[in-house]
């Protein structure tokens, strides 16, 4: 059956993606995939799966439309700090802040507080008749928490990641036509990167899985090569302390092949759920950012996910703003190698300045659906003072109660110092602590009894952005077979034990690969994260023995 499996993917990937007779195939395996991903359960045939034929076994059907038809999702009442409790009062530790969403830990009063209190005084108006003082006053907030390089610019906000990159894409074409550059409209972006599950965002994300059956509805621009010094497409033995200049230079030249129709180039300073919390190589950012002002291309952050504090500094970017490129580099796998006392030729005093900054998630914690895209003052004054509107809007942009949540959060983080807790290169905090624990994963063999370490591949990440890549053979990097769901089996054997991680596959080739990726709140103490890393490396040792004896 397993050698069946790959043959149909592998006639699926050969044949065109998306449409016709193919879509079908697309939507089975995407599903039977996801289904895995969610359950930690290996998938039954592709071709097996029929929506239209729940099996007895599974639980009465919901009114909800559920993300899957097969699992039954414990039903969450309470959160305080890092935990969540179910119904039948099981207590998990929220090790991914769901989704790389909770920063600020669950339960925090003020800020249910001051969305009742805006609720009660002014629940709604729409943009094109009202302001309002909280949408003004957060809007000059955000503008200062963003630093020096949007001073002037401008806020605009939405109810979520996905809503800001469609605003971030049409507020980068305006900018062009504003200025004359009307020919300008192509977004280029990168290969496994996530910027969202709108058709706009989806045209502009690299992730196969969730954009394979869309593709024919969707507009599509150049996708460039992402550096990800684990597995590096250069096969370099230097960390990749040079091949960001050679990624960097496949960006170039995907600019020049769009023959001036590059409007702006999209990207996550730290690659977020698709590779997991891959940090880019020295001098890399810089060099994209010096191409595309050369070039007249919009650099747009995506920082829905490692934005308003998660790795250490108010926005990613800021670890690679004005510094020298003898950077820091924190990826745990090359530890001190990589950080970077060499320095690069090119790109030299760049500076990583976006011109767009897209932000959610963190944003409002997840207390209330909330994102924002921060517009540098260059392309404010170009829509003031040339057409006078941004065309485009929501209904519930700039929700008076999600613009209060957010508000508070921000304060929150600020007066509790939850930034400087995600900061890794910091001794004690809570993010340092985090990064120690994770590497200590890598012991390989700790006892007879404990494997877990051999299927460790690598970690990496910054702040409180972390992964796990599994591997099956640590001196090949052999990914485990895609069918198994070897990161979906970690997650449902931590769950068992009260561990919240969030899997994913297709790291490697956008199929094969699993990761976890683990983002907890700011508020994780060492104890917490001490028991969580045992029961990680437990869920860890369960699975490989489950491996091993699937693949006997
Ligand atoms: C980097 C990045 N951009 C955009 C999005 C889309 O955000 P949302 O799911 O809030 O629409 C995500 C979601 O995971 C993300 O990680």
């Amino acid at each position: 059956m397993e050698k069946a499996l790959f043959r149909e993917i592998d006639q699926g990937h050969a044949l065109q993606k998306g449409g016709g007779p193919q879509a079908r195939f697309w939507l089975e395996w995407s599903i039977s995939e996801l289904d895995r991903e969610i359950r930690g359960q290996p998938g039954s045939s592709t071709l097996e799966c029929d929506n239209s034929q729940v099996p007895d076994s599974t639980p009465p059907r919901s009114a909800v439309l559920r993300r899957s038809f097969r699992k039954d999702f414990p039903a969450a009442v309470r959160g305080e700090g890092v935990y969540l409790w179910d119904a039948a009062n099981k207590k998990y530790l929220d090790f991914s802040g769901s989704a790389a969403v909770n920063f600020i830990g669950h339960g925090v009063q003020k800020i249910s507080a001051a969305m009742a209190a805006q609720a009660a005084k002014l629940e709604f108006v729409h943009t094109s008749q009202f302001t309002t003082p909280v949408a003004e006053e957060y809007a000059r907030e955000l503008l200062a928490f963003a630093g020096e390089n949007f001073r002037g610019g401008a806020v605009y906000f939405t109810s979520g990641g996905s809503e800001s990159i469609e605003t971030a894409l049409k507020l980068a074409r305006q900018y062009q036509v504003e200025i004359g550059e009307s020919r300008r409209y192509q977004i280029l972006s990168r290969q496994q990167s996530y910027h969202g599950s709108t058709l706009g965002a989806l045209s502009v994300s690299g992730n196969q899985r969730r954009r394979e059956i869309y593709l024919p509805m969707v507009r599509e621009f150049a996708h460039v090569g992402m550096p990800y010094c684990y597995r590096c497409a250069f096969d370099c033995t230097d960390s990749c302390r040079n091949c960001g200049q050679q990624y960097a230079a496949e960006l170039d030249h995907a600019i020049e092949a769009t023959n001036g129709e590059a409007a702006a180039f999209i990207f996550e300073p730290l690659s977020g759920a698709t590779l997991g919390a891959v940090v880019p190589p020295p001098g890399y950012l810089q060099s994209v950012a010096e191409i595309c002002r050369r070039r007249g291309v919009l650099l747009i952050a995506d920082e829905v996910m490692t934005g308003m504090g998660r790795t250490g500094r108010t926005f990613a970017v800021e670890h690679w703003r004005g510094q020298n490129l003898d950077e820091k580099n924190e990826s745990g796998k090359n530890g001190d190698e990589e950080n970077g006392s060499e320095k690069n030729t090119s790109g030299a005093g760049s500076n990583l300045s976006p011109d767009i900054l897209v932000t959610a998630k963190g944003l409002s914690s997840g207390y209330a659906p909330l994102g924002a895209v921060i517009a540098s003052k260059k392309l404010i004054d170009a829509i003031a003072t040339g057409s006078g509107a941004f065309l485009h809007g929501f209904t519930y942009n700039a929700h008076p109660v999600s613009l209060a949540a957010g508000r508070a959060v921000l304060q929150h983080l600020q007066s509790s110092n939850l930034i400087a807790a995600a900061d890794s290169s910091v001794a004690g905090t809570a993010a340092a602590q985090l990064k120690h624990a994770l590497e200590s994963l890598h012991d390989n063999d700790r006892n007879d009894n404990d494997r877990s370490g051999s299927v460790i591949g690598d970690v990496r990440g910054l702040g409180l952005l972390w992964a796990v890549e599994f591997v099956a053979d640590q001196s090949s990097k052999r990914p485990f077979p895609a069918e198994l769901n070897f990161a979906g089996r970690v997650a449902a054997a931590a769950m068992t034990r009260g561990l919240l991680v969030y899997p994913m596959q297709g790291c490697v080739d956008g199929t094969s690969g699993d990761h976890l990726l683990l983002a907890p709140p700011a508020v994780i103490t060492k104890e917490e994260i001490t028991w969580s890393v045992t029961q990680l490396r437990a869920a860890v040792q369960e699975a490989a023995q489950q491996a091993a004896s699937s693949l006997r």
